[in-house]
């Protein structure tokens, strides 16, 4: 008996881990969060657009709400020296890399840096192939807490893809330094084996604008079973008023996109220029009791309860979706989003509406609501009664509801 467990559970684990090796760095046991330069800065991260970031991080209280990674992305590294080790651009690293993980260090921290597994990075620098020693070294004898490997200039061969990132997990894991692996393949076929190469993995092509991310959305309704403690789907980065490159998102959609990246567990990684954020931003990317429901230890992935793809909502009427997921103490959250371009009034969430089915709870089960965004507790309701929602703006109004059942 016991062997035919242990050969059933070898079974099962050989089946979701193809991989040989597992990543097993014992990073990303919840969502990553932090900062990354693309959507602010694009190709030209300089030292100093970083040290203004970095105090922009702590002065908003974005730090202290838990975005403790500082990420650079594509455009640090102009070439290689005779050793073939990474040279990060002069003209803008004056002082050189090291002495910016330093003062990033300093601030208090994680540095991650940003490589590609082809032969040049989606903006034409150099990339990892064939170097993944050498730059798995170079990273861990600078501090690199973090590293994204993106997949532009290399095989469209899903095989070769799933290889070539674990060439470059082997070669992290050999450091013996912890770092973060954030695989960025652009696809939803990652999710099934990215637990054995990857913290996080890309499921989606960027983000990008409000399309871009519905469409994201939509990608992580069938890849939800695939993450937890360890490793998460990655659905890009938040977009706020203050992305740069015609990016920008309203306030409202920026809320929806935080609310619901927040329940689908993904990484919360703020991607605009943080100088100027404004309040609204700061409120909503500060909501501890919404980045409680993304840190939640369980992490399970949200699971669309009511609602099909958002993306052809863009010019629809009424489109609507509730995402939920159940969190460590038994509790489910919630989240409501309105993506048409009616206002919606008086939405109800309850079993009676087939809304709360996958929670598994009867009828009668009595549940304390709290409002996360009005930071507020509701009068006690049943489950078949669920929660009101009065009104939705249209374009991206959300709400958001944890829903504790009373035994
Ligand atoms: C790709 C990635 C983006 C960004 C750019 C950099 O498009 O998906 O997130 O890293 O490359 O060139």
């Amino acid at each position: 008996m016991l062997l035919r467990l242990t050969i059933s559970v070898f079974v099962l684990l050989s089946a979701s881990f193809p991989s040989t090796t597992a990543l097993n760095n014992g990073l990303g046991l919840v969502p990553s969060m932090g900062f990354n330069t693309w959507y602010d800065v694009f190709m030209n991260p300089t030292e100093d657009s970083c040290l203004a970031l970095v105090d922009a991080i702590k002065a908003t209280g974005l730090y202290d709400a838990g975005y403790h990674y500082f990420n650079l992305d594509d455009g640090v590294f102009s070439g290689r020296d005779a050793n073939g080790t990474l040279v990060a651009n002069p003209s803008q690293f004056p002082n050189g890399i090291q002495s910016l993980v330093d003062r990033v260090h300093a601030a208090g921290m994680k540095f991650g840096i940003y490589t590609d597994r082809g032969t040049q990075t989606c903006g034409g620098r150099p990339g990892a192939q064939g170097y993944e020693t050498i730059d798995a070294n170079f990273y861990a004898s600078i501090g690199v807490d973090f590293l994204k490997e993106d997949s532009c200039n290399a095989s469209p061969d899903e095989e070769t893809a799933f290889a070539e990132y674990a060439r470059m997990r082997d070669a992290l894991n050999k450091t013996g330094r912890p770092i973060y692996f954030n695989l960025c393949g652009w696809n939803t076929y990652y999710a099934p084996i990215g637990h054995s190469l990857a913290n996080s993995w890309r499921t989606g092509g960027d983000d990008g604008n409000w399309e871009g991310i519905l469409g994201n959305v939509d990608n992580a309704a069938g890849i939800v079973q695939y993450q937890g403690p360890g490793g998460f789907n990655d659905l890009d980065y938040l977009l706020g008023k203050n992305a740069q490159g015609g990016v920008a998102q309203t306030d409202l959609q920026a809320r929806a996109q935080f609310s619901l990246y927040s329940v689908i567990t993904s990484p919360l990684i703020i991607s605009q220029d943080l100088t100027k954020i404004s309040d609204y931003s700061i409120v909503t990317y500060t909501n501890r009791e919404v980045i409680a429901v993304n840190q939640d230890p369980r992490g399970a992935g949200g699971i669309r309860l009511v609602g099909g793809d958002l993306r052809p909502c863009i010019n629809g009427s009424t489109c609507l979706n509730v995402w939920g997921k159940p969190l460590v103490d038994g509790s489910w959250v919630i989240t409501v989003v309105n993506a048409g371009s009616q206002v919606v009034t008086n939405f109800t969430c309850g079993l009676a509406t087939n809304c709360l089915t996958a929670t598994g709870w009867l009828p009668t089960q009595k549940l304390v609501p709290r409002d996360l965004w009005q930071h507020q507790d509701l009068p006690g309701v049943q489950a078949q009664q669920g929660v009101v929602v009065p009104s939705l703006q249209a374009l991206g109004g959300s709400a958001m509801f944890k829903l504790t059942p009373v035994w």
